[in-house]
Order: C-alpha cells, then sequence, then structure tokens
C-alpha cells in the first residue's frame, strides 16, 4: 500500500469515476460494476449541522478502517451490510442501495439530544435500549419523528420498520459486545439503512458507516470520550480520540503513535 494515499484528495484518483453524492464526510461515485459504489472517507469533520466545521488529518483513513472493521464482523454474524471490501486507505466497494430516509439512533444511556430534549443527565444508563427516528434531511435539520409520521408519509412500510428495529438491536448487541471488550462503553450510534433488491426480493441491509462519527464511546474506566464529541464539544484531538478506538480495537498497532498519517495492519 503505497503511504502517499494517505492524504491524497479524491480528485487525484477519482477524476475519472463519475461521483454520484457528496456528504459531509463522505462522497460516493459509481463503482466498477452495476450495483456497486465506491464510498469515499473525508477528512472533513462537521457538527450542529455543519454549523461547525474543520479538517481533522487522518479522519477518513481512521473511519474507512473502523467502518471496515464493524462492518466485517456484522456480515461474519449475519447481519446483512452494504460493505464489500475495501479498496485502499480511504475507499470501500459498496452494494449501491436505496437509503430508507431516516437516521436510527439506538441508546443504552442518555446523552446528548435525549439529555437535552428530556432532561435527563448525561450517564444515566437507560432502562432498555431506546431507538430514535431522525428524518434525514439537513434543511431540516434531521427532525426526531414517531413511527406515526414514518408510515404517514411513506418513508417507510411496518414490515419496513419491524426489520430496522430488529436490524438495529443486532447491531447494538455486536457492537456493545466489541467495545466492552476493550474497555469502551457504547453509549449509543446512529445507522443508516437501505433497500436492495435480488431479483424481485428486496430487503433490508445496514449502509453508510459505522464510526466514532456516529456513535458515542466513552472510555469505562475514566468516562473519556472518544467520540465525535470531542469536536463537538472542543474537547482535545479528535485524531488521537479515533486513534486510541482504533487501537483498542487492534485496527491500528498498539505501539503506533497519535496519528496524522497512521500506520494500519494490513
Ligand atoms: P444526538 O444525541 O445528538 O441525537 O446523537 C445521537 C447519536 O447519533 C450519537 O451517537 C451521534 C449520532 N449522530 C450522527 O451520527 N449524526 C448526526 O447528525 C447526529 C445529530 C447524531
Amino acid at each position: 500500500m503505497c503511504p502517499d494515499d494517505t492524504h491524497r484528495s479524491p480528485g487525484d484518483s477519482m477524476a475519472r469515476r463519475k461521483k454520484v453524492y457528496e456528504g459531509k464526510a463522505k462522497i460516493l461515485y459509481e463503482g466498477p460494476e452495476p450495483g456497486t459504489l465506491v464510498q469515499y472517507f473525508k477528512d472533513d469533520a462537521t457538527a450542529f449541522n455543519a454549523q461547525k466545521k474543520d479538517v481533522v488529518d487522518g479522519k477518513g483513513v481512521l473511519n474507512n478502517r473502523l467502518s471496515e472493521f464493524f462492518m466485517t464482523g456484522l456480515n461474519a454474524i449475519g447481519v446483512p451490510t452494504h460493505f464489500i471490501r475495501r479498496l485502499n486507505m480511504r475507499e470501500q466497494l459498496i452494494r449501491q442501495v436505496e437509503i430508507i430516509p431516516l437516521e436510527v439512533v439506538v441508546r443504552n444511556v442518555a446523552a446528548g439530544s435525549l439529555s437535552t430534549r428530556l432532561g435527563i443527565e448525561e450517564g444515566t444508563p437507560l432502562p432498555r435500549p431506546i431507538i430514535e427516528f431522525c428524518y434525514k434531511d439537513d434543511k431540516l435539520g434531521d427532525p426526531l419523528v414517531s413511527e406515526e409520521h414514518i408510515l404517514a408519509f411513506g418513508w417507510a412500510s411496518q414490515q419496513d420498520l419491524d426489520d430496522i428495529i430488529a436490524l438495529s438491536l443486532r447491531v447494538n448487541d455486536f457492537l456493545s459486545g466489541c467495545m466492552l471488550a476493550v474497555g469502551i462503553k457504547l453509549v449509543d450510534f446512529k445507522i443508516e439503512v437501505g433497500r436492495i433488491w435480488d431479483n424481485d426480493y428486496q430487503r433490508l441491509i445496514l449502509a453508510d458507516e459505522i464510526s466514532p462519527d456516529s456513535c458515542r464511546l466513552w472510555d469505562i474506566e475514566t468516562g473519556k470520550k472518544l467520540d465525535k464529541d470531542v469536536f463537538r464539544r472542543d474537547l482535545g484531538s479528535l485524531a488521537d480520540a479515533y486513534t486510541e478506538v482504533a487501537r483498542r480495537l487492534g485496527v491500528l498497532p498498539a505501539n503506533s503513535g497519535p496519528v496524522t498519517r497512521p500506520t494500519l495492519i494490513n
């Protein structure tokens, strides 16, 4: 692997590929075969619907590897995901899906918008995992919606919702276990789900990414935050926090220093 591709900009290798979509943290390009896409992880960090922005050297590389790690594990236990294989430091090959326009949030411990909305102190364990749905629309700030809204406006069917809830709880169990094993508490996370068709048969699979951008991760011993709240709340180096997660999970060598140009285990 060429070390220089750590800092390659999307334009360098992707100029010949057609851009399909650009989000705040990732770009999607047409894939090599029909039904596939290339997902490129940028170093851009945004919060509060992009009102706060920065570039964090190495974030895209770390999230590409971390999302690969979680999606591969999920695939291995039979949770279907869009992930096919990692292509290089910043890109992975994925299945093209029709994204359900929902952000599905699973919470184990009160934090973030749940704490603000309901006045529950951050860190309060929840009696059971709570699933919330937000309507995926940046212009509206991804508002919280109920199952009633989802069904009435046709964003997903009742069967889809049942499948999404079952999928989310399996992801929660898997991720909670992965994190617990390395001394990290999975406080909450957000996933996105996509629809695919195999001939006439349609099903829902996990899409987007799983990374410290879309999870809250607290060190069990110290409570130290190891996720995007470090950026949202100006708590220190985001790259160091993500490197710590990657190192504990074995995605980075244990002895690697703070990374802006990570050395990655292959
Ligand atoms: P919240 O407490 O701000 O609603 O966030 C819940 C979880 O969802 C948290 O793990 C962060 C993640 N999240 C995203 O991945 N993208 C977003 O746009 C937001 C607001 C939260």
